[in-house]
């Protein structure tokens, strides 16, 4: 099947390296504006695991696809109107959540983030205007911009489409690892070659692993950032008290993602502090004759 024309745009889009002056302004305010590191983690989605903006816009998109079905039927203005309002207000915490995910991609994503967003303001300003048109008793007109704003939305929704499934942005980048890291038990290295207290590279079966060793305990994360695969080998090593927001005397080690500053427990893998959502793939690791071997548990 021939894909969309519309599917050629987008992907010259990404390569609308004219977008990037404009892209570096609105990141500027979006990080001035959005500063607490807190705020940005629960934008972000690191409470709930995954990214909280696709939920977010559940809320506009149900109302105003519901307005548009009740405005194709007569007598029906009245609840109409209150979900165009409903949706118009809902997209504000969505937009919130949205901004604060673009702030962290790479440019090729943030040109075609950039279009998904002025899309979707606009559709909301277009269903701001449907309310104030049927305030003033004019149901036709109303009507008619609350169908240009549903069309609006859908070109942004195809944007944040392929945002998501084209560009990988907001997708956990370390979801492959189980089924491509082989069961059992694998040699990573002599105990003796890994420097204690250091963040190290190694590869085994294929795959990237960051090693942090702590005297006899040694550490195994995927090094692929489940962000934006960034190589976490690459990163600062730092006690989980140092983060802001970390609890105060806790000294567990941690990763500080050398690209947009994801923060990840060496124990545990667990995500201490965003963009990234979703927590790195954590090995286990055992010495046996001085030799150091890594397992996957989950491995397929
Ligand atoms: S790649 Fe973005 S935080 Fe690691």
């Amino acid at each position: 099947m021939m894909p969309l024309p519309a599917l050629e745009l987008v992907a010259r889009l990404e390569d609308a390296a004219w977008l990037d002056p404009v892209s570096k302004k609105v990141r500027k305010v979006v990080k001035t504006v959005i500063r607490p590191r807190w705020a940005r983690d629960v934008l972000h989605g690191v409470p709930v695991g995954h990214p909280v903006h696709p939920l977010a816009v559940q809320v506009p998109m149900g109302a105003w696809i519901s307005a548009a079905v009740l405005d194709a039927l007569p007598g029906n203005e009245r609840a109409s109107a209150v979900l165009v309002g409903v949706g118009a207000l809902s997209a504000v915490p969505a937009a919130v959540a949205g901004f604060t995910d673009w702030s962290e991609l790479h440019p090729q994503q943030q040109r075609v983030g950039l279009v998904h967003a002025a899309a979707n303001i606009a559709a909301t300003t277009i269903y701001a205007a449907s309310l104030v048109q049927r305030a003033r008793g004019r149901q036709g007109s109303g009507k008619a911009l609350a169908y240009l704003g549903l069309g609006t939305i859908s070109a942004g929704g195809f944007l944040g489409g392929h945002l998501t499934y084209r560009q990988a942005a907001g997708v956990n980048h370390s979801e492959e690892i189980p089924h491509r890291f082989p069961q059992g038990w694998h040699k990573l290295a002599p105990l003796a070659d890994l420097p204690d207290g250091k963040l190290t590279k190694r590869d085994v079966a294929g795959i990237p692993l960051l090693v942090h060793r702590e005297g006899n305990r040694i550490n195994v994360l995927s090094d692929v950032c489940s962000h934006l695969s960034g190589p976490l080998h690459e990163g600062k090593l730092k006690a989980a008290a140092e983060i802001p927001g970390g609890t105060a005397g806790d000294n567990q080690p941690c990763v500080v993602c050398p690209w947009h500053k994801s923060t990840f427990a060496l124990r545990t893998g667990e995500v201490l502090s965003g963009p990234a959502t979703a927590r790195q793939p954590l090995f286990s690791s055992r010495i046996t004759d001085g030799l150091v071997e890594v397992c996957l548990p989950g491995a397929d």
